[in-house]
C-alpha cells in the first residue's frame, strides 16, 4: 500500500506554475528519489507535503489520510530535513537536539534515549558538546538530519542533503539513510545529482518545470532509451576538422572530460558507428562505450543535461 500519495497537485506562485499536476505514489519501505534540475519544483513539493506551503489544488494522502487540509498533527509522522540548514549555531549539538526534541513533545526519558540513538547514527557523539557554528558543512548537515528524525518518523523527506558537503560526510549521510531505510523507514530524497539517485534509490521520479516526466525503477527509466549505451569520446587536443567530421556522424554534448555522441541515425549499431569514427581517423583510445545513465534518460526526455 502507498504510504504517501500525491494526487493532481498544483501549486503556483504569482502566476508561475511551480507544480503542474503532480501524481506520485510512494510505498512503505521505498527509497524514493525525486530527481530534477534547480528550479524544477522539488523543494516546493516537499514544502507542500510537510504543510509549510498550501497547494492550490490536489490531494496529499499519508497512510490513507488526506493531509492537504493542513492538519499539523500529521507532521509528527514525518521527518523533514530542509534544504536550508536550520540549527541554532550559537548552541552545542546536544542543546540543539534537546530544543528540537521539545518541539516534538518527546517525554524527557525517551528523549535522552532518542538523542543518543541519533547521535550514534550520524556519528557525532564525540562532538556533541561543541558549538555548531564551528562545525563543517557536512557536520551541520548530519546534525540537521539528526534533529529531523528525533521523533522516529516512519517517513523521512530529505531535500538535497548533500549540497555543499565534503565527500566523507556525504558518504556518512548515504550510510545513515541506507541504514534507516533498511530498518523499514520510507525515504523521499531530492537531488540534482543523478549519480546519487542511481546509487541510493529503488524508485525514481524525474521532475522538470513542475512536471513528472518519467517514473519507475532505474531499469524502467533506462528502458525508455532506444540505446542502452552511449558512445563517449574522451577530450584531447583535437583539431576543429576532426570535431566537425564527428559532428557529421552525431551531435556532441560536452561534459567535463568527455564528449557524448548522439548519433544522427539512432538505428545504427554501435559497431558501425565505431567503424565510421575510425574512418575519420579518431584515435581509438579516445573512444569508450558506456552504460546509459539517468543523465542520458534526462537528456533524452528534455534535450538538456541535468547539470546545466
Ligand atoms: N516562495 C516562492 N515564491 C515565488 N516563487 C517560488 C517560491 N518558491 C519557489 N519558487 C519558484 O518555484 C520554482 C520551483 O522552485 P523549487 O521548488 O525551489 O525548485 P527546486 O527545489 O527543484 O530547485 C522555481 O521557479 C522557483 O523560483
Ligand atoms: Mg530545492
Amino acid at each position: 500500500m502507498a504510504i504517501l500519495e500525491i494526487q493532481d497537485v498544483l501549486k503556483s506562485f504569482n502566476g508561475l506554475i511551480a507544480l503542474n499536476n503532480i501524481n506520485i505514489s510512494i510505498h512503505k519501505g521505498d527509497f524514493f528519489g525525486l530527481l530534477g534540475p534547480n528550479g524544477a519544483g522539488k523543494s516546493t513539493l516537499m514544502n507542500c507535503i510537510i504543510g509549510y506551503l498550501k497547494t492550490d489544488s490536489g490531494k496529499i494522502i499519508l497512510d490513507g489520510k488526506d493531509i492537504s487540509g493542513l492538519d499539523l498533527n500529521y507532521r509528527l509522522h514525518i521527518g523533514y530535513v530542509p534544504q536550508e540548514i536550520a540549527l541554532y549555531t550559537e548552541l552545542s549539538a546536544i542543546q540543539n537536539l534537546k530544543i528540537f526534541g521539545g518541539f516534538y513533545n518527546i517525554p524527557p526519558k525517551q528523549l535522552t534515549e532518542r538523542i543518543s540513538s541519533v547521535l550514534n547514527l550520524v556519528q557525532l557523539e564525540e562532538r556533541k558538546s561543541d558549538i555548531v557554528k564551528n562545525f563543517s558543512g557536512g557536520m551541520k548537515r548530519r546534525l540537521n538530519l539528526a534533529v529531523s528524525i528525533l521523533h522516529d518518523p516512519e517517513i523521512i523527506l530529505c531535500d538535497e542533503p548533500t549540497v555543499e558537503v565534503d565527500p566523507q560526510s556525504r558518504n556518512a549521510i548515504f550510510d545513515m539513510l541506507a541504514k534507516l531505510n533498511k530498518s523499514g523507514k520510507t525515504i523521499v530524497y531530492t537531488t540534482h545529482y543523478m549519480e546519487e539517485a542511481e546509487k541510493l534509490c529503488n524508485k525514481l521520479a524525474i521532475i522538470d518545470y513542475g512536471k513528472i516526466i518519467a517514473e519507475g525503477s532505474l531499469t524502467d527509466l533506462i528502458d525508455l532509451l532506444k540505446k542502452k549505451e552511449t558512445i563517449k569520446i574522451r577530450k584531447a587536443p583535437a583539431s576543429d576538422d576532426l570535431i566537425s567530421s564527428i559532428k557529421k556522424i552525431g551531435d556532441l554534448t560536452e561534459t567535463d572530460f568527455y564528449y557524448e555522441m548522439i548519433p544522427h541515425d539512432s538505428t545504427k549499431p554501435n559497431s558501425q558507428l565505431f567503424r565510421e569514427l575510425e574512418d575519420i581517423q579518431l584515435p581509438s583510445h579516445l573512444l569508450e562505450l558506456s552504460r546509459a545513465s539517468l543523465e542520458d534518460v534526462f537528456l533524452n526526455l528534455t534535450g538538456r543535461r541535468l547539470r546545466d
